[in-house]
């Protein structure tokens, strides 16, 4: 599922019916984590892409995920989002959501936003519509632009195109864009969702150095608001992102610790960053 059709899929905050009544209960936190992944197994042919993995995210944490290719890190994705389901393990949302009893569109309803490596914007719209369609729950494109907005909706629409800082383009078609703001856009997109969970793969694959960097400072500014967890192979971005990386290798955490830590953990440095 693309993030268009999980946004499409997902819950209708402000421009669906019944507006603010359908928000999803908030996720229970209480004790720290909002996701737990517990002894995850996923098989392919009798292949493990998951061997027993057990991780915790924190509620408000930004997560680097890293490790060579293969080890995993889009399976756990895809796990966490319903995609795929493992052969066994526990995957929960808080305390009280289990996401193994969930489909993909509950997943993304209860609020976990997923953005993939290339971006899905709406190309022949505008980076303002593209916004408000993203907003728009199961409605038709048409009946969504036609509709004048509420000054609340537009409110939304102003304070996500502010931490995108895509404000100067709003009425430019999302195809004219860089693709580092595509990027960007398409994490506005999912934002209009207000997931508590952000999983993003690979945000700065072929960037600039200043949509790199310009990366960096949207997630870090998303960071506590909402939990975000981020693959990356590009280890200056994430030193700039990262307070704790997970290293994953052969469906399993390796390590986990700051970015100082894994750059002299010698398995690390064996099995990823000595590539
Ligand atoms: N649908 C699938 N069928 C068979 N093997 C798969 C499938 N998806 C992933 N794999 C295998 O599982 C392993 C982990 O893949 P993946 O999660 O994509 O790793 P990463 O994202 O860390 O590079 C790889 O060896 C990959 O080839
Ligand atoms: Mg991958």
């Amino acid at each position: 599922m693309n993030a268009a059709t999980a946004i499409r899929n997902g819950w209708q905050k402000v421009f669906g019916t019944g507006a603010r009544s359908e928000r999803p209960p908030a996720i229970d936190t209480s004790h720290g984590p909002i996701l737990y992944l517990e002894d995850i197994t996923v098989s392919f042919d009798g292949f493990k892409a998951l061997n027993a993995l057990t991780l915790y995210i924190d509620a408000g944490e930004l997560r680097c995920i890293i490790g060579p290719n293969g080890a995993g890190k889009t399976t756990m994705m895809d796990v966490i989002t319903g995609k795929t389901r493992p052969d066994c393990g526990s995957a929960w949302f808080g305390q009280t959501t289990d996401l193994l009893a969930m489909t993909e569109p509950e997943i993304a309803q209860a609020g976990i936003g997923r953005k993939f490596q290339k971006p899905t914007v709406f190309e022949h719209h505008t980076v303002f519509q593209n916004l408000e369609l993203a907003a728009a729950g199961e409605k038709s494109v048409w009946a969504t632009l036609l509709k004048p907005l509420s000054a609340t909706q537009r409110e939304l629409v102003d304070s996500v195109l502010e931490t995108i800082r895509l404000q100067d383009t709003r009425s430019m078609l999302a195809g004219a864009l860089s693709h580092g703001q595509k990027q960007w856009l398409e994490i506005g997109m999912l934002l209009m969702q207000d997931p508590q969970l952000l999983l993003v793969d690979e945000p700065v694959a072929g960037m600039t150095p200043q949509e790199v960097e310009r990366t960096a400072e949207l997630l870090l500014s998303l960071a506590g608001k909402h939990s975000v967890v981020v693959v990356e192979h590009d280890m200056a971005f994430v030193r700039s992102i990262a307070k704790k990386v997970t290293v994953l290798h052969e469906g399993h955490v390796l390590a986990e610790g700051t970015i100082d830590e894994m750059q002299s953990h010698p398995r690390v440095v064996e099995v990823y960053l000595g590539e």
